[in-house]
């Protein structure tokens, strides 16, 4: 880590000794962005979680380095110290004509009659997940989503029933999610690190056994469709690949659709008013209220905006790391290769020179008529942009559209009077609390 002032005249501060800005930024990684601007500017250095980086804002800087047009960053450089232990060669851990070859295999698990299979799965899982939430009527939102959504993964992606094989995975990932931003990063027993390398031999072991048993089957979850996929060129995975990239799926899948729908709700919950349009726009589909079928998931224009600006307020993926192969030059600084650069979609979601009100919800700035998100390409990035943007783009649209389906025509929720929920950002954003929520059915709460 480097502990001088100025790093090739690029204006930054190391923090403290050893542990740079770590702290800081587990603790509130919004203010630190903040306060960096108001000193150096939108581009500046610091020390944090045992490197070096430069971290550059704003939509110009995130459309340079997501679209990467002069092959200078590698994600895997970026990703590798904080997922590489955990998911070695996971898609976003590889660069270049590597990763392409790798990324064309996996889209055949993201087409058309997959996605319309996974709906099928999802409005079933759901429909469970629901009823049970029914009898408990008042709880904490974050865990409930995270076990629904982690029950549905187990039928989405390993077309495994639910019981205590599905309960061991769950807690597996749990602990390799959590062991990603361990501040320590040692697999020392008993610290997270440990508890994460742990769940990730057990994942390995399980996939390990399955996939003979899978290939060439014709079922249609994600796994599966994995073992059999083959590209335009004849290429398919071995073994190895399926276990990383499936390990990574499931991990990418998980946490950042707890998160983003967790926000959803909660911002449903504060403003009621677009609760109400938002299941008056469901209603209006006239469909059974528990099966929202793959051919109707577009007409959702209220909800799609109620998502997408709940993915705005709290992006869960604030900051993406790259690492530059060659020097490069940026705002008029010359950035020497090797360093870890940093852009935000967090930051560019925040700013007043794009977004009107950045901290209310307001959902119809998505609409044609505001359209805010069009100020620039790259002013909207809760997946990224480029090579590498989010395979699972979609899907998520999926999950979060049938989930709020489901829920908006079957109950009416709410918050205690006057409760406002406090929000970490890191490693993901998630209510310090849980989010203790209140849920009635429709016509009860009528
Ligand atoms: C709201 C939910 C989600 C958000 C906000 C999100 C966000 C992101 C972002 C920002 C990236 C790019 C990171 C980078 O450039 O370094 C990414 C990549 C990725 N996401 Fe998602 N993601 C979500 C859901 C999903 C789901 C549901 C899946 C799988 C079903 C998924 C699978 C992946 C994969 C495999 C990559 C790596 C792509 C590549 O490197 O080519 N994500 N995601």
């Amino acid at each position: 880590m480097l502990h001088s002032a100025s790093l090739n005249g690029i204006p930054g501060e190391a923090g403290l000794p050893l542990l740079g800005k770590s702290l800081d930024l587990l603790r509130n990684p919004t203010q630190v962005s903040d306060d960096m601007v108001r000193k150096y500017g939108m581009v500046y250095w610091t020390n944090a979680f045992g490197r070096t980086s430069v971290t550059l804002l704003g939509p110009e800087a995130n459309e340079f380095v997501l679209m990467d047009r002069q092959r200078n960053f590698s994600s895997k450089g970026g990703w590798d110290p904080i997922l590489g232990r955990l998911f070695p060669n996971g898609l976003m851990l590889r660069d270049f004509d590597d990763h392409r070859a790798h990324r064309r295999i996996m889209q055949v698990a993201f087409k058309q009659p997959a996605m319309a299979a996974y709906v099928e799965k999802l409005n079933e899982g759901i429909r469970q997940g629901l009823e049970r939430w029914e009898a408990e009527g008042d709880f904490r939102f974050y865990q409930a989503i995270k076990q629904l959504t982690l029950n549905t993964a187990a039928s989405v992606f390993l077309g495994m029933p639910l019981g205590p094989e599905a309960d061991r995975l769950n807690r597996a990932f749990y602990d390799s999610v959590q062991a990603s931003v361990a501040v320590i990063r040692a697999p020392i027993p008993g610290t997270k690190m440990w508890r994460g390398v742990q769940g990730r031999k057990w994942i390995e072991r399980y996939f390990r056994e399955q996939i003979p048993l899978r290939r060439g089957t014709d079922a249609t979850d994600m796994f599966t469709l994995l073992c059999n996929a083959v590209d335009e060129d004849g290429n398919s995975y071995t073994d190895d690949d399926v276990v990383d990239h499936m390990d990574f799926l499931m991990m990418a899948a998980h946490d950042t659709l707890t998160s983003s729908i967790t926000t959803l709700v909660y911002h449903l919950c504060r403003n009621p008013e677009w609760q109400e349009a938002a299941r008056r726009e469901c209603a209006a589909l006239a469909l059974p209220a528990d099966d929202l079928p793959y051919e109707r998931l577009g007409d959702l224009q209220v909800v799609e905006w109620c998502f997408k600006e709940a993915l705005r307020i709290n992006p869960p993926v604030p900051s993406i790391p790259r690492c530059a192969v060659r020097e490069f030059e940026f705002g008029g600084y010359r950035i020497p290769a090797g360093m870890t650069v940093n852009v935000s979609p967090g930051y560019t979601h925040r700013m007043p020179s794009i977004w009107s009100n950045p901290d209310r919800f307001e959902p119809d700035r998505f609409s044609d008529q505001r359209a805010e998100d069009r100020v620039h390409r790259f002013a909207w990035v809760p997946f990224g942009g480029g090579a590498h943007m989010c395979i699972g783009l979609h899907f998520a649209y999926m999950q979060a559209k049938v989930f709020m389906y489901q829920l908006l025509r079957n109950y009416r929720f709410h918050l205690d009077d006057g409760y406002q929920a406090e929000f970490q950002v890191m490693p993901i954003p998630k209510p310090k609390d849980g989010l203790p929520i209140h849920l009635r059915p429709l016509k009860e709460a009528a």
